[in-house]
């Protein structure tokens, strides 16, 4: 059976891209990272991507009139490249609902923090200022709603006494780069999601 053909998502600096592009760098790895799509021309991840040799496109939402008509366009070029399971990573667009359905049991993310605690933006500032004694990171299934589907893996860190936002961010994404690719093993080993 072939490998899972995956989309990543991404709006930025891409490291959780460069975990997944090193994890599937390996030939055993279940999945194949096929696509991936920025809404950010400049966006650091698209050059990691372009030097792992994976197509890479840009598709800037500022060019279209609504999220709907950004959303098919990122649809289509999925669809296109035959992709089975798309990636988020730190892709900062909020999804239009027809997209999410369309991807249903097929789309994931990661989230800087342990849901369903802390959702949305400045997720290790929300865990300082709630003074909890850990923190860490989850895979999730995407659905409508934001932040809000069901967990398919978690990274747990400690925060430390003297801990910052710098010092927590650090060792979460230190956490997300093993977590996410280990979700995704997982997942590629689920055949269902194959379409062949
Ligand atoms: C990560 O913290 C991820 O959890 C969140 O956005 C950030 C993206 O970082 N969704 P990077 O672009 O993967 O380096």
């Amino acid at each position: 059976m072939g490998r899972l053909k995956v989309g990543v998502l991404i709006s930025g600096r891409g490291s959780n891209l460069q975990a997944l592009l090193d994890a599937c760098a390996d030939p055993a790895f279940p999945a194949e990272i096929a696509l991936v799509i920025s809404n950010v021309a400049a966006a650091e991840g698209l050059d990691r991507a372009a030097k792992a040799g994976v197509a890479t496109l840009a598709i800037d939402h500022k060019d279209f009139p609504d999220r709907e008509s950004f959303d098919a366009k990122m649809d289509e070029a999925l669809r296109a490249a035959g992709i089975e399971l798309v990636c988020l990573a730190g892709f900062m667009r909020l999804l239009s609902t027809g997209f999410v359905e369309g991807w249903r049991g097929r789309m994931i993310n990661i989230h800087p923090s342990l849901l369903p605690a802390f959702k949305g933006l400045h997720t290790h500032a929300q865990a300082l200022a709630a003074g909890v004694a850990e923190h860490g990171c989850t895979v999730h299934w995407v659905t409508p709603a934001l932040d809000d589907g069901p967990a398919i893996l978690q990274g747990r860190v400690p925060v430390l006494a003297g801990d910052t936002v710098e010092t927590l961010a650090a060792r979460v994404l230190e956490a997300e780069h093993r977590l996410y690719p280990e979700a995704l093993r997982l997942i590629a080993r689920d055949s269902s999601l194959r379409s062949e």
